[in-house]
Protein backbone atom coordinates (compact mmCIF):
# COMPACT_ATOMS: atom_id res chain seq x y z
CA UNK A 1 0.00 0.00 0.00
CA UNK A 2 1.21 2.98 -0.94
CA UNK A 3 1.55 6.55 0.87
CA UNK A 4 -0.36 9.27 -1.00
CA UNK A 5 -0.78 12.88 0.51
CA UNK A 6 -0.87 13.90 4.09
CA UNK A 7 -3.68 14.61 5.50
CA UNK A 8 -3.45 15.10 9.23
CA UNK A 9 -0.03 16.04 11.20
CA UNK A 10 -0.63 15.74 15.32
CA UNK A 11 2.06 16.08 18.29
CA UNK A 12 3.73 12.35 17.44
CA UNK A 13 2.21 10.88 14.50
CA UNK A 14 1.50 12.44 10.55
CA UNK A 15 -1.76 10.76 8.53
CA UNK A 16 -1.26 9.58 5.26
CA UNK A 17 -3.88 8.34 2.55
CA UNK A 18 -3.45 5.44 0.24
CA UNK A 19 -4.69 4.66 -3.01
CA UNK A 20 -7.55 2.88 -0.58
CA UNK A 21 -10.05 5.66 0.58
CA UNK A 22 -10.74 3.55 3.67
CA UNK A 23 -7.21 2.81 4.69
CA UNK A 24 -4.87 5.62 5.99
CA UNK A 25 -1.01 4.76 6.72
CA UNK A 26 0.26 6.43 10.09
CA UNK A 27 3.58 7.18 10.72
CA UNK A 28 5.01 7.41 14.76
CA UNK A 29 7.37 10.65 14.89
CA UNK A 30 10.77 10.41 16.90
CA UNK A 31 8.71 13.78 18.54
CA UNK A 32 7.70 14.13 22.45
CA UNK A 33 5.41 17.16 23.86
CA UNK A 34 4.19 18.38 26.85
CA UNK A 35 2.39 21.12 28.97
CA UNK A 36 0.22 21.55 25.48
CA UNK A 37 3.40 21.48 22.94
CA UNK A 38 4.93 23.98 25.49
CA UNK A 39 7.59 21.66 26.07
CA UNK A 40 9.05 19.76 22.57
CA UNK A 41 11.83 17.69 22.20
CA UNK A 42 12.90 15.09 19.12
CA UNK A 43 13.50 11.89 20.62
CA UNK A 44 15.55 9.48 18.59
CA UNK A 45 13.56 5.86 18.39
CA UNK A 46 10.56 7.16 20.05
CA UNK A 47 8.21 6.85 16.89
CA UNK A 48 9.63 3.54 16.44
CA UNK A 49 8.93 2.32 20.34
CA UNK A 50 5.18 4.05 20.15
CA UNK A 51 4.20 2.27 17.04
CA UNK A 52 5.17 -1.17 18.06
CA UNK A 53 3.90 -0.61 21.69
CA UNK A 54 0.46 0.28 19.79
CA UNK A 55 0.31 -2.30 17.41
CA UNK A 56 0.78 -5.14 19.96
CA UNK A 57 -2.00 -3.75 22.39
CA UNK A 58 -4.22 -3.25 19.03
CA UNK A 59 -3.87 -6.61 18.19
CA UNK A 60 -4.26 -7.93 21.69
CA UNK A 61 -7.56 -6.04 21.83
CA UNK A 62 -8.92 -7.09 18.76
CA UNK A 63 -8.13 -10.78 20.44
CA UNK A 64 -10.26 -9.91 23.26
CA UNK A 65 -13.06 -8.67 20.53
CA UNK A 66 -12.40 -5.27 21.06
CA UNK A 67 -13.28 -3.14 18.09
CA UNK A 68 -10.57 -1.07 17.00
CA UNK A 69 -8.90 0.64 14.00
CA UNK A 70 -5.78 -1.35 13.60
CA UNK A 71 -5.03 -3.14 10.64
CA UNK A 72 -1.17 -4.09 10.46
CA UNK A 73 2.05 -2.93 10.98
CA UNK A 74 4.10 -2.29 7.98
CA UNK A 75 7.26 -1.04 9.39
CA UNK A 76 9.57 -0.12 12.98
CA UNK A 77 7.54 3.40 12.71
CA UNK A 78 4.66 2.80 10.38
CA UNK A 79 0.97 1.18 10.48
CA UNK A 80 -2.15 0.93 8.40
CA UNK A 81 -5.73 1.76 9.88
CA UNK A 82 -8.82 1.60 8.71
CA UNK A 83 -9.63 5.44 7.77
CA UNK A 84 -12.95 6.82 10.34
CA UNK A 85 -14.29 9.80 11.47
CA UNK A 86 -12.74 10.98 15.45
CA UNK A 87 -15.12 11.62 17.53
CA UNK A 88 -13.60 14.87 19.07
CA UNK A 89 -13.49 13.97 22.75
CA UNK A 90 -10.41 12.39 24.85
CA UNK A 91 -11.75 9.82 27.34
CA UNK A 92 -9.86 9.32 30.08
CA UNK A 93 -10.30 6.30 32.71
CA UNK A 94 -8.54 5.90 36.06
CA UNK A 95 -7.90 3.24 38.41
CA UNK A 96 -5.58 5.16 40.88
CA UNK A 97 -5.08 8.90 41.43
CA UNK A 98 -2.69 10.53 39.79
CA UNK A 99 -1.56 13.64 37.51
CA UNK A 100 -4.76 15.93 36.78
CA UNK A 101 -6.99 13.78 39.30
CA UNK A 102 -4.42 14.45 41.96
CA UNK A 103 -4.01 17.78 41.62
CA UNK A 104 -7.62 18.71 41.33
CA UNK A 105 -9.08 16.98 44.12
CA UNK A 106 -6.27 16.83 46.31
CA UNK A 107 -5.62 13.24 46.49
CA UNK A 108 -2.27 11.62 46.64
CA UNK A 109 -0.89 9.43 43.76
CA UNK A 110 -1.21 5.60 43.99
CA UNK A 111 -4.62 5.73 45.87
CA UNK A 112 -6.88 3.12 44.33
CA UNK A 113 -10.25 4.41 43.34
CA UNK A 114 -12.97 1.95 44.76
CA UNK A 115 -14.56 1.49 40.81
CA UNK A 116 -12.82 3.02 37.60
CA UNK A 117 -13.68 6.46 36.99
CA UNK A 118 -14.39 7.75 33.41
CA UNK A 119 -13.79 11.45 32.43
CA UNK A 120 -14.53 13.13 29.15
CA UNK A 121 -12.98 16.42 27.92
CA UNK A 122 -15.61 18.27 26.95
CA UNK A 123 -18.14 18.01 29.56
CA UNK A 124 -21.04 15.31 28.77
CA UNK A 125 -23.77 18.33 28.60
CA UNK A 126 -21.42 20.01 26.24
CA UNK A 127 -21.46 17.02 23.74
CA UNK A 128 -24.61 16.57 23.47
CA UNK A 129 -25.32 20.31 22.99
CA UNK A 130 -22.23 20.59 20.26
CA UNK A 131 -23.62 16.84 18.72
CA UNK A 132 -20.16 15.64 19.36
CA UNK A 133 -21.93 12.82 19.90
CA UNK A 134 -25.66 11.37 20.46
CA UNK A 135 -26.34 10.13 24.31
CA UNK A 136 -26.48 6.43 23.08
CA UNK A 137 -23.25 6.37 21.78
CA UNK A 138 -21.96 8.42 25.18
CA UNK A 139 -23.17 4.95 26.95
CA UNK A 140 -21.45 2.94 24.43
CA UNK A 141 -18.35 4.74 24.79
CA UNK A 142 -18.24 4.49 28.76
CA UNK A 143 -18.81 0.48 28.13
CA UNK A 144 -16.30 0.38 25.83
CA UNK A 145 -13.60 2.26 28.09
CA UNK A 146 -14.79 -0.32 30.92
CA UNK A 147 -13.87 -2.81 29.02
CA UNK A 148 -10.98 -1.95 27.45
CA UNK A 149 -10.03 -0.99 30.68
CA UNK A 150 -10.71 -4.39 32.15
CA UNK A 151 -8.61 -5.84 29.19
CA UNK A 152 -5.58 -3.70 29.55
CA UNK A 153 -5.34 -3.90 33.26
CA UNK A 154 -5.17 -7.74 33.01
CA UNK A 155 -2.73 -7.60 30.00
CA UNK A 156 -0.45 -4.99 32.15
CA UNK A 157 -0.88 -7.05 35.44
CA UNK A 158 1.16 -10.31 33.06
CA UNK A 159 3.98 -7.42 32.26
CA UNK A 160 4.07 -6.55 36.16
CA UNK A 161 2.74 -3.25 34.94
CA UNK A 162 0.32 -1.42 37.14
CA UNK A 163 -2.73 0.46 34.77
CA UNK A 164 -2.56 3.75 36.59
CA UNK A 165 -5.00 5.49 34.03
CA UNK A 166 -5.07 6.21 30.28
CA UNK A 167 -6.73 8.32 27.49
CA UNK A 168 -8.13 6.99 24.56
CA UNK A 169 -10.19 8.17 21.33
CA UNK A 170 -13.26 6.88 19.74
CA UNK A 171 -14.04 6.75 15.92
CA UNK A 172 -17.21 6.04 14.16
CA UNK A 173 -17.12 3.95 10.81
CA UNK A 174 -19.45 4.84 8.02
CA UNK A 175 -21.59 2.20 9.26
CA UNK A 176 -21.90 4.41 12.62
CA UNK A 177 -20.15 1.54 14.36
CA UNK A 178 -18.10 2.76 17.27
CA UNK A 179 -14.42 1.73 17.67
CA UNK A 180 -11.21 2.17 19.21
CA UNK A 181 -8.79 4.46 17.07
CA UNK A 182 -5.57 6.55 17.76
CA UNK A 183 -3.16 5.15 19.83
CA UNK A 184 -2.42 3.52 23.06
CA UNK A 185 1.32 3.79 24.69
CA UNK A 186 3.41 5.55 26.88
CA UNK A 187 2.26 8.12 25.77
CA UNK A 188 -1.00 7.85 26.56
CA UNK A 189 -0.72 5.65 30.06
CA UNK A 190 0.36 6.00 33.15
CA UNK A 191 2.27 2.90 34.06
CA UNK A 192 3.39 2.18 37.33
CA UNK A 193 5.92 -0.84 37.73
CA UNK A 194 4.07 -3.19 40.47
CA UNK A 195 7.28 -3.71 42.63
CA UNK A 196 8.77 -0.61 42.74
CA UNK A 197 6.21 2.03 41.63
CA UNK A 198 8.55 3.09 38.85
CA UNK A 199 7.08 5.84 36.22
CA UNK A 200 7.66 3.85 32.86
CA UNK A 201 5.44 6.37 30.48
CA UNK A 202 5.51 9.83 29.68
CA UNK A 203 5.77 11.22 32.98
CA UNK A 204 9.15 10.33 32.75
CA UNK A 205 9.48 13.05 29.85
CA UNK A 206 6.72 15.32 31.29
CA UNK A 207 8.43 15.61 35.32
CA UNK A 208 11.78 14.97 33.51
CA UNK A 209 13.21 12.35 35.74
CA UNK A 210 15.16 10.64 32.92
CA UNK A 211 15.79 9.59 29.53
CA UNK A 212 12.14 7.82 28.01
CA UNK A 213 13.48 5.48 25.35
CA UNK A 214 14.98 2.86 27.97
CA UNK A 215 11.70 3.16 29.57
CA UNK A 216 9.48 2.74 26.33
CA UNK A 217 12.01 -0.17 25.22
CA UNK A 218 11.55 -1.42 29.00
CA UNK A 219 7.80 -1.40 28.01
CA UNK A 220 7.81 -3.44 24.74
CA UNK A 221 10.13 -5.57 25.72
CA UNK A 222 7.48 -6.95 28.20
CA UNK A 223 5.30 -6.97 26.13
CA UNK A 224 7.06 -8.94 23.65
CA UNK A 225 7.97 -11.83 26.24
CA UNK A 226 3.84 -11.82 27.17
CA UNK A 227 2.83 -12.50 23.52
P1 LIG B 1 -4.11 13.70 33.33
O1 LIG B 1 -3.93 13.13 34.72
O2 LIG B 1 -3.04 14.68 32.94
O3 LIG B 1 -5.48 14.26 33.12
O4 LIG B 1 -3.93 12.48 32.30
C1 LIG B 1 -4.71 11.32 32.40
C2 LIG B 1 -4.21 10.28 31.40
O5 LIG B 1 -4.46 10.71 30.08
C3 LIG B 1 -2.70 10.00 31.47
O6 LIG B 1 -2.47 8.61 31.27
C4 LIG B 1 -2.13 10.77 30.33
C5 LIG B 1 -3.26 10.78 29.33
N1 LIG B 1 -3.31 12.01 28.54
C6 LIG B 1 -3.06 11.96 27.17
O7 LIG B 1 -2.81 10.89 26.61
N2 LIG B 1 -3.14 13.13 26.46
C7 LIG B 1 -3.42 14.33 27.02
O8 LIG B 1 -3.47 15.35 26.32
C8 LIG B 1 -3.66 14.38 28.44
C9 LIG B 1 -3.97 15.68 29.13
C10 LIG B 1 -3.62 13.19 29.15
Amino acid sequence: MEKKALVYTGKAKKLYQTENAAVLFVEYLDQATALNGQKKDKVLGKGALNNQITSLIFEHLQQQKIPNHFIKKVSEHEQLIQAVEMIPLEVVVRNYAAGSFSKRLAIEEGTKLVTPIIEFYYKEDHIQFLKVATPAEIVEIKALALQINQALSQLFQRLNICLIDFKIEIGRTKANQLLLADEISPDTCRLWDLNTNEHLDKDVYRRELGEIVPVYEEVLQRLLTAN
